[in-house]
């Protein structure tokens, strides 16, 4: 098979306006939801991404109907479900599938679902939503890493999340909505895109409270019906081009960014002295005077969200001073570290944890911290990309440095921003898209 490349150019900083896609992680899930009804829905603002397009795979792999309306506009309906099981080889390319339990096992009975594995960021088990199905009420089985439920119907419950994950948070409410009776769902995660999913689920006639406490509380009712929504503006995305726009010293208007889901990313931008301004459709990124060390530590929200990493470290290599980077999400997340200090930029990688408190990966072994010092003057490389974000991050090192780079397994970069190569030299980078 042919790999794409993109070959970059820089130094160049980026200059103009570039709209926000829809949220790929608010996307997928909602996708999935419109098929706890046998009734249309319709959804606006759809990313037009590699991971839109494996989350049509899997939802048509067991009975979901998609027509494009129009750009960004998509109905679907999945008048039956046909099959229980999703195919192997879809369950591999993302981790959507364990996320087909609750339309399978509503409408079914039963769901068949194959272990999507860990991947370049961490080990990703999906433990807590096996155990809060199983709570529910499922019969659970795990025969050679496929995983087999069956349920006549699920039942209200109390769970409790050893930790706010997001995706098991989505799952079990999407799982809630039809269980009989009432399901608490303790030390949940609150993050914008699953108030996204729970706003879907109430416009299909879901009855869903939460609290400040990170509890949903969901009185189970008989049926959904079909319901249209506007997918919320991809935050992750905008950090990623808000992070490039000052790394390259230059000046980006993101339309339809919203201030509210960028809060902690942008105070943290501010002490870090990149500039910003909140416009009524969108926020402007500038760079103005010299860049400071600061101390980030990733955590679920409202705090600084782990996705936002990679990129805001690039930036931190070029600023003045030693920075502090601890992630507390996910262990794996330094792997693209190896590749930017082959670009020349210092940065250390420790198993240590270097925030405010130890994290669940203390004396793990993991290397979750690291030390950023700065400016660093950053040279083309050839490069490959371990992960979606890491990709992106490699893309900010490459419009920064001198020279020419080559970033090997764009793929991975097409599942989550939108033609991001055209995106970025629309702002006036040079980069070419190759196939090796
Ligand atoms: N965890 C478990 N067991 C579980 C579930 C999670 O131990 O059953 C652990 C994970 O290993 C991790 C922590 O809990 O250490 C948090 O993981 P979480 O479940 O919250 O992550 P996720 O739901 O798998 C989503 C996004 C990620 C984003 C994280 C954190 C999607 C499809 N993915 O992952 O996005 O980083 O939440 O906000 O929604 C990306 O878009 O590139 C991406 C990785």
């Amino acid at each position: 098979m042919l790999m794409e490349s993109f070959v970059v150019e820089g130094p160049t900083p980026l200059q103009g306006e570039i709209s926000v896609s829809g949220a790929k992680n608010s996307m997928s899930k909602i996708l999935t939801a419109s098929m706890l009804t046998a009734e249309p829905c319709h959804f606006q603002n759809v990313p037009a991404i590699g991971d839109t397009e494996i989350t049509k795979e899997i939802c048509c792999a067991v009975g979901a109907e998609f027509s494009q309306v129009e750009e960004r506009k998509v109905r679907v309906q999945t008048a039956e479900i046909k099959a229980a099981e999703v195919p192997e080889s879809l369950a591999k390319k993302n981790r959507l599938s364990v996320m087909m339990l609750a339309p399978l096992l509503h409408r079914h009975g039963c769901a068949v679902v194959p272990a999507a594995g860990g991947d370049r960021i961490g080990p990703r088990p999906v433990d807590f939503h096996l155990d809060g199905y199983q709570r529910m009420g499922a019969k659970v089985e795990n025969r050679k890493d496929v995983y087999y439920l069956e349920a006549d119907r699920l039942q209200g419950t109390e769970i409790n999340l050893p930790y706010p994950s997001v995706t098991a948070t989505e799952n079990l409410l999407m799982a809630s909505t039809l269980a009989m009776g009432r399901t608490v769902i303790r030390n949940a995660a609150i993050e914008p895109e699953v108030v996204d999913l729970a706003l879907f689920l109430q416009k299909m006639g879901a009855i869903i409270d939460y609290q400040a406490d990170r509890t949903f509380i969901v009185e189970g009712v008989s049926q959904l019906s079909g319901a249209d929504h506007v997918i919320m503006p991809d935050r992750l995305v905008v950090a990623s081009l808000g992070a490039a726009a000052i790394a390259s010293r230059g000046d980006v208007f993101v339309k339809g960014a919203r201030q509210a889901d960028m809060l902690t990313f942008l105070n943290a931008l501010r002490r870090a002295g990149g500039c910003f301004e909140i416009q009524q459709d969108g926020i402007r990124f500038f760079y103005e005077g010299t860049l400071k060390s600061v101390a980030i530590e990733t955590t679920v929200h409202p705090g600084f969200m782990t996705d936002w990493q990679p990129p805001f470290t690039v930036l931190l290599t070029q600023a003045d001073g030693m920075s502090v980077v601890h992630e507390t999400v996910f262990q794996d997340r330094f792997v693209y570290v190896s590749q930017l200090q082959k670009m020349g930029a210092d940065i250390q990688t420790y198993d240590s944890c270097m925030g405010t408190s130890s994290c669940r990966f203390a004396n793990s072994g993991y290397r979750h911290s690291a030390v950023v010092r700065g400016p660093s003057k950053l040279r083309g490389a050839d490069i490959d990309i371990p992960d979606l974000r890491a990709g992106f991050t490699y893309l900010i090192a490459a419009i920064l440095a001198e020279g020419r780079s080559v970033i090997r397994g764009v793929e991975e970069l097409d599942r989550g921003y939108e033609a991001i190569d055209k995106s970025l030299c629309s702002l006036g980078a040079s980069i070419s898209r190759q196939s090796v």
